[in-house]
């Protein structure tokens, strides 16, 4: 057993923007987290991820970072940022930054450079087309309005690349000036005593220079393509051999398109790149085909969730670490999509998908509000909406003369605004966030119980479960580095599974039912079944190896 504080800590993540505002603005900052660091540690996790507060001119909420060095007004200063990594320090907290390295603003300095004249000695820090070559091959935008990763400036002739929105550049990683400028700024931010980087679209920074047309195989799949590039692995490596290796740190690649045959080549710990990495199989899960922001027609299936889930984590079972996270600032609310938001069975689902998380080998990644069972919003009307995502993507439908009800039915699903409105910390006009309105509306039902101040003095309540099952993770190792094993595969009900570290051995039961259930787990006998944790009542059946779980329960054996 490899021990590691990152495998052992539990991340919660805060997007700054939507988390405390202290300044009237209606924008969080991070005087905000400050005043609410005793409420973080008083949830019992260990590591903070937070969304870049870097400067930036906020056309993709802080993925568009124009000094990578300074910290974003909006949110305050580097006197601020410094207080806040003493505040945690004091309280034994970590603090994992977003390295967002894929691409910068289009406002930073190296691409003001780059744009002016084809021999600007900035002009290799990106990726640009000379028109002369004709119109580059076909690649694919996330927040393009018009769906196309190349954009033409009169100025030199030529097109740039960018992946994501128009004022996000692409970076050149072939250039070494490129990544000596990356390992030095990482090194700035390892000097000031940051624990870790979660590395943003990590995967996608190696390009094929030729620019080939899109092979026959990844037509109408992008993604997978763009985390293929030939350096990738080079780049990681020497990222890590430059900079990682000299501090005691965490890092988390974000990697679309990365799939399970290739996970081991980024965390294998002999190769010496990442310790772990997202992989967004079971984000694709209630998606379409090849279409990351289209919900399904068909609903998902527990047996596909499962086996994400197993096939993930026996990857790792003897090399590498894993990560488990259900919601982040990218996709709607937990409770919303693999739950049941119903006032009958948020309770009961809410808690129980933190039982999931918190059971599961791989570090655990909570969202701000997750604790409390937030929920998607579900605006109606595009004006409410704030999300570049969302806006650009109603504008191509627009044009294109689409059917644009259904795209915002599509929207209350699958936006990213879901999980951005603000954190509810009381039932007061703006949830405790702000004295002001705030940049994103809040969710009216912080009114109904979804807020921290009504839940913190109730027995029965998502935030004082989490707390609960943030210690049984901690009060049983087994949890974090026992082997997994799926009970009931083929059942569309529960999920089942156990997990086992020498001679302890637990149970754990997740009900994804809307309906009370008996179900029954060969060869573990109920009495002699322990019980650690539960979100319902425990009701003995008659046969002795059935397990009875009411809608949407979850519950935790240790087995003798
Ligand atoms: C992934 C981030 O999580 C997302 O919020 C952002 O829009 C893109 N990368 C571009 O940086």
């Amino acid at each position: 057993m490899n021990r590691h504080w990152w495998k052992e800590g539990i991340v919660y993540q805060i997007y700054p923007r939507s988390f405390q505002d202290t300044t009237g603005t209606g924008i969080g900052d991070i005087q905000g987290v400050i005043k609410r660091l005793d409420y973080i540690k008083g949830l019992g996790v260990d590591i903070i991820w937070l969304n870049p507060v870097y400067e930036s001119p906020n056309d993709d909420n802080g993925y568009d970072i124009s000094d990578y060095r300074n910290i974003m007004q909006e949110f305050g200063t580097m006197a601020d940022f410094d207080e806040l990594l003493a505040g945690m320090k004091e309280r034994d907290l970590k603090l994992v930054m977003d390295l967002v390295v894929n691409h910068t603003s289009d406002e930073h300095q190296w691409f003001e450079e780059s744009r002016k004249s084809r021999d600007n000695p900035y002009r290799d820090y990106y990726h640009w087309w000379p028109a002369e070559k004709g119109i580059p091959p076909k690649r694919w935008s996330y927040f393009d309005v018009e769906g196309s990763a190349w954009k033409y400036e009169e100025i030199t002739d030529a097109y740039y690349l960018h992946y994501f929105s128009v004022k996000q550049p692409d970076l050149n990683w072939e250039n070494p000036e490129v990544r000596k400028e990356i390992y030095d700024l990482m090194q700035f931010w390892f000097e000031k005593g940051v624990d870790g980087f979660r590395m943003d679209v990590i995967s996608f920074i190696s390009k094929d220079m030729n620019f080939p047309e899109l092979p026959e195989s990844y037509k109408g799949k992008f993604i997978p393509f763009y985390s293929n590039g030939p350096k990738l692995h080079d780049y990681l490596h020497e990222m890590n051999q430059s900079v990682l290796k000299k501090y005691d740190v965490m890092t988390v690649g974000e990697a679309p398109g990365v799939s399970i045959e290739q996970a081991l080549e980024f965390v294998d710990e002999d190769r010496e790149e990442l310790n772990m990495f997202f992989h967004f199989d079971l984000m694709e899960l209630d998606r379409e085909a090849g279409e990351p922001f289209l919900m399904a027609k068909e609903p998902w299936k527990l047996t596909e969730f499962k086996k994400i889930h197993s096939a993930w984590d026996a990857v790792f079972a003897e090399k590498g670490w894993g990560s488990m996270f259900l919601n982040n600032h990218d996709f709607p609310r937990s409770v919303s999509r693999w739950g049941n938001d119903s006032r009958t069975h948020w309770y009961n689902s809410a808690t129980m998908l933190q039982t999931f998380l918190l059971s599961m080998r791989g570090t655990p990644f909570f969202y701000y509000g997750e604790e409390i069972g937030m929920t998607n919003i579900r605006f109606e009307n595009i004006s409410e909406y704030q999300d570049i995502n969302t806006i650009n993507r109603y504008k191509t439908e627009e044009q294109r003369g689409g059917n644009l009800v259904k795209f915002i039915e599509n929207e209350k699903d699958a936006s990213r605004d879901n999980a951005r409105t603000p954190m509810q910390w009381d039932t007061s006009e703006n949830a405790g966030f702000s004295e002001t309105k705030p940049w994103l509306k809040v969710n009216l039902n912080h009114q109904e119980g979804i807020n921290v101040a009504s839940q913190e003095g109730k027995k029965n309540s998502v935030l004082n479960y989490f707390r609960q099952m943030v210690q049984v993770r901690k009060d049983h190792p087994t949890l974090v580095y026992g082997s997994y094993q799926l009970l009931l595969q083929s059942d569309e009900e529960v999920y089942a599974y156990s997990r086992v570290l020498e001679n302890m051995r637990y149970l754990v039961l997740l009900s994804f039912s809307t309906k009370k259930k008996i179900k029954t787990i060969n060869e573990i006998v109920f009495e002699k079944a322990e019980l650690v944790i539960s979100n319902d009542e425990i009701y003995p059946t008659n046969q002795n190896n059935q397990f009875e779980l009411m809608p949407y329960q979850a519950c935790i054996y240790k087995l003798s």
